[in-house]
C-alpha cells in the first residue's frame, strides 16, 4: 500500500469508528479533539496501526497477551476446533472435550486442592461468579448470615453490577451508577508509598491487617462470607502487597472461616513468572482463584474460577436440593477452551514462566533507572507487572492536578516513538507479553525517558 492507501484506510476506519463504536471507558470529552488509534495487525510483542506505524505493545493488549500475536499454532488450533464442534455447552449434564480437558489442566497448575473449574467468558464474569458460589456455599452449608464481603480500596474486579462494586478503584465510583453498598465493605489501600506516612513497610502491614480484624469485629465473623483481593493490585496501579501482610489475612481468613478469593486474572499465567502467584510467590493457597486474559493470551474470550475440593464437596453433596443457577451461554465454549490448552501448551514447551523469572527482574530493574527524573515518584512492579507514578514533586509526593492528565500525556509522547504504554490518571502501566526482548525492553524504557522529559518540560510551561 502506498501513503496514501494507509491514510485513506485508516481515515475511513477512524470516521466509522468515531460514528458508531462506543468505547469501554470512554471519555466523552475527548471525542472530538483526539482520534482513536486503529490497530490493523500484530505480531509478538509489536502492533501495526491503519497508517502502517509499527509499536512495541509494552500494555500487551490488556495485561493479557501472554505468548504475543500473530501466532500460526494458535489460528491453527481455533481453526481445527472451530471445524470439528464451534458450539457446545457444559450446561447441567452435557460437556464439550476442549472444556473437560481444560478443567482438568486447570486442576493441575492450581495449587493445593482447587480442582474445580466453573468457566466464563471472561475476568469479571469470572469474579461475579465466584461470589455467587460463596453465596451458594454459605447457603448449602446453613450459614447464609455470612453474606458480607470485604474488599480494598483500589482494588479491580471487573465490570459486572457485583463486580465493580466489590472493586474499590475511587475513579470507579461514580454518583450516575448504583452499587451493591449494603454488604460489600472496603478497607484501606495497600499502596504503601502513597499511605506509607512514614511508617515502615511493616508497620503498614500490620496496620492493614488491624484494619481487617477492627472490620472483622464490627460486622462479626459470623457475617463475613468473603474476601477478595487481587495478590498484587493491576488496574488499582500494581500496587504491591507490603511485607507479610495478604498471608496473614488468609490466615485470618482460615481461622475466621471467611472465604479467600484471590483474583489472579491478571496475575496468573505467566505475568509473574508462575502460572499463579497466589501461593508461590505470596504463601497463600486460596478457596477460589478467578482467572482470564492470559488464559488464552487473548486470542479469545475466556474465564475460570477455580474452586478448592473443601468448598466443592460441600455445595457438591447431594441431598441439598438447590440447584446452581449460575452459568453463560458461552460458559466452557469449546473453541475458547481449544485455544487455552494450546496457549498452555505454547507456555510450558517454550518455558516462557522461566522467561519471565529471568526477563522480568531486567524489565523492572531497567524502569527503575527513570527513578532519577524528577517526574517520576516511584516506579514499581514485580516481573511483567510493573507502573510508573509521576508527580509534581518527589520530596513532597505532590501530584500535578489531574486535569493535566499526566499519564495520558506520557502515553501519548509514546506513541510516536513506537511504544504503547497504559495511562491511568497519574501513572503509566505495563504489562508485555511474556515474549517481549531485552531489546524491546531497552526500547520501552528510553521511549519512556524521552516522552517523560518531554512532557515536564510541557507542563513546566504551563504552571
Ligand atoms: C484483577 C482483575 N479482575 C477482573 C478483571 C475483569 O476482567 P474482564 O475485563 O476480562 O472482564 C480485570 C480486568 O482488568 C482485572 O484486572
Amino acid at each position: 500500500m502506498t501513503l496514501d492507501d494507509h491514510r485513506s484506510a485508516a481515515a475511513r476506519l477512524i470516521d466509522l469508528d468515531r460514528r458508531h463504536q462506543i468505547h469501554p471507558y470512554v471519555e466523552f470529552d475527548r471525542l472530538p479533539v483526539e482520534d482513536n488509534l486503529p490497530i490493523v495487525a500484530g505480531s509478538g510483542a509489536r502492533l501495526v496501526d491503519a497508517h502502517g506505524r509499527t509499536y512495541i505493545d509494552a500494555v500487551g493488549g490488556m495485561w493479557c497477551t501472554q505468548v504475543g500475536l500473530g501466532r500460526d499454532e494458535m489460528a491453527d488450533a481455533i481453526a481445527d476446533q472451530v471445524r470439528r464442534l464451534a458450539y457446545a455447552n457444559p450446561f447441567a449434564d452435557m460437556t464439550n472435550e476442549p472444556s473437560t480437558l481444560l478443567a482438568a489442566k486447570l486442576a493441575e497448575l492450581a495449587p493445593g486442592d482447587l480442582n474445580h473449574v466453573l468457566f466464563t467468558t471472561g475476568g469479571s464474569t469470572a469474579v461475579d461468579a465466584a461470589y455467587r458460589l460463596v453465596q451458594f456455599y454459605q447457603h448449602v452449608r446453613g450459614t447464609p448470615e455470612k453474606r458480607h464481603v470485604i474488599s480494598r480500596v483500589d482494588a479491580y474486579h471487573g465490570s459486572t453490577f457485583a463486580t465493580i462494586s466489590i472493586g474499590g478503584k475511587p475513579d470507579d465510583r461514580v454518583e450516575y451508577f448504583d452499587y451493591l453498598t449494603d454488604t460489600v465493605h472496603h478497607l484501606s489501600s495497600p499502596n504503601f508509598y502513597r499511605f506509607g506516612d512514614g511508617r515502615s513497610e511493616q508497620e503498614f502491614a500490620d496496620a492493614l491487617v488491624a484494619e481487617f480484624d477492627a472490620k472483622v469485629a464490627e460486622l462479626g465473623a459470623d457475617r463475613v462470607g468473603a474476601f477478595f483481593a487481587e495478590p498484587i493490585m493491576g488496574s488499582g496501579g500494581v500496587i504491591m502487597p507490603p511485607a507479610d501482610y495478604l498471608r496473614r489475612i488468609w490466615e485470618r481468613c482460615r481461622e475466621l472461616d471467611i472465604v479467600y478469593v484471590s483474583d489472579e486474572v491478571v496475575t496468573g499465567f505467566g505475568r509473574l513468572g508462575e502460572w499463579f502467584a497466589s501461593e508461590s510467590i505470596f504463601g497463600i493457597t486460596p478457596d477460589i482463584i478467578t482467572t482470564a486474559k492470559g488464559l488464552t493470551s487473548g486470542y479469545l474470550p475466556l474465564g475460570a474460577a477455580i474452586v478448592s475440593d473443601r468448598l466443592f464437596d460441600v455445595i457438591a453433596e447431594p441431598g441439598h436440593e438447590r440447584y446452581l443457577s449460575l452459568g453463560y451461554t458461552y460458559s466452557g465454549h469449546p473453541v475458547s477452551c481449544a485455544a487455552a490448552l494450546k496457549n498452555i501448551e505454547i507456555i510450558e514447551r517454550e518455558g516462557l514462566l522461566e522467561r519471565v523469572r529471568e526477563i522480568g527482574p531486567y524489565f523492572i530493574e531497567q524502569l527503575r533507572t527513570l527513578a532519577d527524573l524528577p517526574m517520576v515518584g516511584e516506579v514499581r512492579g514485580s516481573h511483567l507487572m510493573a507502573c510508573v507514578v509521576f508527580v509534581r514533586d518527589q520530596a513532597t509526593k505532590a501530584l500535578y492536578d489531574e486535569s493535566f492528565d499526566v499519564g495520558h500525556r506520557v502515553a501519548n509522547a509514546c506513541e510516536p516513538k513506537g511504544v504503547l504504554v497504559r495511562p491511568m490518571v497519574h501513572l503509566n502501566v505495563m504489562s508485555p507479553p511474556l515474549v517481549i526482548t531485552r531489546d524491546e525492553i531497552d526500547q520501552v524504557v528510553a521511549a519512556l525517558r524521552e516522552a517523560i522529559i518531554e512532557v515536564r518540560a510541557d507542563l513546566d510551561a504551563l504552571t
